[in-house]
């Protein structure tokens, strides 16, 4: 489709701002304006809706934060729960940071691709300026010669009158192209493109085919961040008598253990020690199940059952807790494997203090005591079932 325009080239923002109120002002219409960069007040003097590039923004950083909220829920709720010292897996105040950069950067990158859509920019695009220096430094008006009655003479003189530094007709066919006597913009860029996708490609290149040692480590800038510089100890107070405890004494409330992790001392654990709590106690019992579910389940699973996430990715699975083995092991013997650990279950006597690993000893017995009486119940439901399945007639049903 063909349009004849009237093209004004201007030097100065201010006189072109000035230009474009003047002539909608005659009821001309203006088909588009060029300029090397975004001039403040132009959308206002056209016109123009302002742009709706807002809302790209807006949806890609939306998908972008509801992803991440999903992603991070996903990975650390479902795919791959872990239980750091008892918090909750799905903990939205930890997911934030992460949820807000997403959104920045999905909402920065979607906005400038879709910019590009929009502008059908692509790589390799070639330039089709309607004046050589719009993207230096001057601006080009385009006004559309409506009909017969558009006075071409009037609007030029408006146009001079705003100092306009070239006016000249000319047709469009199809968008902007450069007139027959604007020199082809800027050939040898299609070259320096070129030029910059190979260096980028050889870059890439480079770094893969470099050969690699990764038992060395790499260059470090300020290795000391890493490798701190072992310094003298302060010995100000060194020797002084209160820097140190008396030989032979005992700071309050400590009641040390001598119980090393063998097997022997288990034993000997199990005739020394018994749990200093009361079984009936529900603030010991309710703590106990505090702890047991934040330091626990992870591989005992909620019931002791043996079944806690970690167990179920490869973790060797510890034996249930309510089997008779267990329920047979003294408190003072559990209290010694909570504290210094067996085989696969490490110790935890520097994450517990010993009040809350004798609670964890009555949460266990506690679970144990729940899983007796179940299978007790299940006993007497099966029995029921299978009397009802075979008995003919049922004792009481039929009279005599
Ligand atoms: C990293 C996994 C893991 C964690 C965490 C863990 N355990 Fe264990 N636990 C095991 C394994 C494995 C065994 C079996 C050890 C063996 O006898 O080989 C076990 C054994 C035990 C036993 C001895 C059972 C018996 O009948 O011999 C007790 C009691 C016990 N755990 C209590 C606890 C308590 C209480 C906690 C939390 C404070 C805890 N465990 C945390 C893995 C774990």
């Amino acid at each position: 489709m063909s349009q004849r325009v009237l093209l004004a080239t201007f030097r100065d923002e201010g006189e072109l701002l000035g230009a474009v109120r003047a002539v909608r002002s005659r009821g001309a219409a203006v088909v588009d304006v060029y300029s090397p960069y975004a001039v403040h007040g132009l959308d206002d003097a056209l016109g123009w809706r302002p742009s709706r590039l807002t809302w790209a923004c807006g949806l890609c950083g939306a998908a972008g934060a509801l992803f991440m909220l999903w992603y991070q829920f996903w990975t650390s709720a479902v795919d791959w729960p872990l239980n750091v010292g008892g918090k909750p897996f799905n903990s939205l105040p930890a997911f934030v940071p992460v949820i807000f950069e997403a959104m920045v950067l999905c909402g920065a990158v979607g906005t400038v691709l879709a910019f590009f859509l929009i502008a059908r920019l692509r790589p390799g695009k070639r330039a089709s300026l309607i004046r050589p220096r719009v993207t230096d430094d001057r601006f080009a008006l385009v006004i559309e010669q409506t009909d017969a009655a558009f006075d071409v003479q009037q609007i030029s003189s408006l146009l001079e009158s705003h100092h306009a530094e070239q006016i000249e007709e000319r047709v469009l066919d199809g968008g902007p192209r450069p007139g027959p006597d604007d020199p082809e913009a800027w050939p040898a860029l299609r070259w320096v493109n070129l030029g910059l996708a190979v260096l980028f490609v050889a870059a890439v290149a480079a770094i893969l085919l470099t050969p690699r040692d990764l038992t060395r480590p790499n260059l470090e800038f300020l290795p000391t961040m890493r490798r701190s510089v072992p310094v003298e100890p302060q010995s100000a107070f060194a020797g002084l008598p209160l820097a140190q405890p008396l030989p032979g004494t005992l700071a309050r409330d400590a009641r040390p253990l001598h119980f090393q992790a063998t097997v022997e001392d288990e034993q000997r654990a199990g005739e020394e020690l018994s749990n200093p709590l009361a079984a009936d106690d529900a603030a010991a019992l309710e703590r106990g199940r505090v702890v047991f579910v934040n330091f626990c389940i992870s591989c005992h699973g909620p019931a002791g059952e043996g079944d806690g996430p970690m167990s179920a990715r490869g973790y060797p699975p510890p034996p249930p807790l309510t089997a008779e083995k267990s329920r047979l092991l003294n408190d003072g013997a559990m209290f010694h494997v909570i504290s210094l650990g067996r085989n696969n279950m490490p110790p935890h006597r520097n994450q517990l203090s010993q009040d809350d690993r004798w609670r964890a000893v009555l949460h266990i017995r506690e679970l144990q005591r729940r899983a007796v009486q179940q299978a007790e119940q299940n006993d007497a439901a099966r029995a029921a079932g299978e009397e009802e399945a075979t008995g003919k007639d049922p004792p009481d049903a039929s009279g005599p």
